[in-house]
């Protein structure tokens, strides 16, 4: 697919002339996302797993398919260990419940500080219940966490680590492979929030060795409404389910509750059939294009706004500023001038980024920065919507007064 291919499969951002520069938050869908939801309520929509008749059976089908498709895509050794959720948030609360019944007053659970809420809360929430104790992996200035800090922070008690595979303030690449493997030395788990990364870099689970992978389907040009947790599947087969309901048990007497293998005893209810199949749609898509080009076009965009920012007074990018390791995700500071109404006017001249601490407090509270902007890439973006951006950031503070 060229360069203008890509663009062209986007009805909205075609259609509304805008330069959008808010994909960490949710990137925009693809025509094939959008016929895929429509194609399975026109002709595919029945409770799977529920009915005999042919409908109910196609249904099923679908959904079992996104999830082998969703399988092959991280690198899964069994389809078995891909449970459907909402969305990332989702993923990790369930993945925080279910590991949590392992955990006893005095183990620990290491946080990296610079997570999104959705991979703090619920481990927090889960100490709290458990008399477990949250740790912090406190990353640099510049945005890294060393393997060297990393390993001084665990201790025999440590039973998981948790952390973004990229920052969704940061846009760093971590090291989770060596992360991985210094966690699996001393006895400790990993949990990876994905969110940030799935739809910019490949993703293997078998080589990444993550214990638990999250991530959302619409920052990867999929749906609303679905997300994905990854379990190794004997850990998986060990942990009890979370909800309970329809769908996720072999037998149920008065007295007695048989489960459902995984991953059906943590799918609870009617699941989202739609979104699941469209997710196999932007995986499709995502395959099509290839992470050859994907990472290649967002790393030289990000190279070119990062030069670009760096030239313009007053613009403080926060963390490291090298390009390399660097993907796609701008956060920076203007001095003088709040990052609310940077974004305001940016909104104005029809170039949608975001403001504000973005879901990460404690980064910001470590950082000594209340809150930031933040611009972010994906692969439909264009030297045109950077070199758009940049005279906007130009003209911020001149406009401001200063
Ligand atoms: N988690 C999304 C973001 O970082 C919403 O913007």
């Amino acid at each position: 697919m060229t360069k203008e291919n890509i663009r062209a499969e986007f009805p909205l951002i075609n259609n509304e002339k805008i330069v959008y520069l808010d994909n960490g938050a949710t990137t925009q869908k693809p025509q094939s996302v959008i016929d895929a939801l429509s194609e399975f309520y026109l002709k595919r929509n029945a409770n799977p797993m529920r009915g005999l008749y042919d409908l109910s059976i196609l249904a099923t089908d679908s959904y079992e398919e996104a999830r082998s498709k969703v399988a092959s895509f991280i690198n899964a050794k069994e389809s078995e260990e891909i449970i459907f959720t909402r969305n990332a948030s989702e993923s990790l609360n369930l993945a925080a419940n279910i590991f949590g019944s392992t955990l006893k007053a005095g183990d620990e659970v290491l946080v990296s500080t610079s997570e999104h809420h959705s991979n703090f809360l619920p481990w927090k929430k889960i100490c709290e219940k458990t008399g477990a104790n949250v740790k912090f992996l406190d990353c640099t200035k510049e945005g890294i966490i060393s393997p060297e800090s990393l390993k001084n922070a665990l201790t025999p008690r440590t039973k998981i680590f948790t952390v973004a595979s990229i920052s969704n303030v940061f846009g760093r690449i971590n090291p989770i492979k060596e992360f991985a493997a210094i966690c699996h030395e001393n006895g400790t788990l990993i949990c990876v929030d994905a969110a940030q990364s799935v739809a910019h870099i490949p993703t293997d689970v078998q080589d990444l060795d993550a214990d638990f992978l999250a991530f959302s389907g619409h920052k990867m040009y999929g749906p609303m409404g679905i997300g994905v947790l990854y379990g190794k599947k004997a850990l998986l087969e060990k942990l009890p389910p979370f909800l309970e309901g329809g769908e996720m048990i072999d037998y149920v007497s008065k007295e007695k509750t048989i489960y459902a293998e995984v991953p059906h005893k943590f799918e609870a209810g009617t699941v989202s059939a739609a979104d699941a199949y469209a997710l196999g749609a932007a995986i499709d898509f995502i395959n099509e294009i290839g992470f050859e080009t994907i990472e290649k076009t967002e790393r030289e965009l990000t190279a070119y706004a990062l030069e670009g920012m760096k030239k313009i007074e007053g613009v403080e990018i926060v963390g490291d500023s090298n390009a390399e390791g660097h993907d796609g995700i701008l956060t920076f500071t203007v001095a003088d001038v709040h990052p609310h109404d940077i974004a305001s006017i940016f909104a104005d001249e029809g170039i949608c980024i975001r403001a504000g601490h973005h879901c990460a407090q404690p980064l910001h509270i470590l950082l000594g920065i209340p809150s930031t902007v933040r611009a972010s890439i994906a692969v439909y973006n264009t030297k045109e919507d950077i070199d758009a951006f940049l005279k906007v950031l130009a003209t911020i503070r001149p406009k401001m007064g200063y």
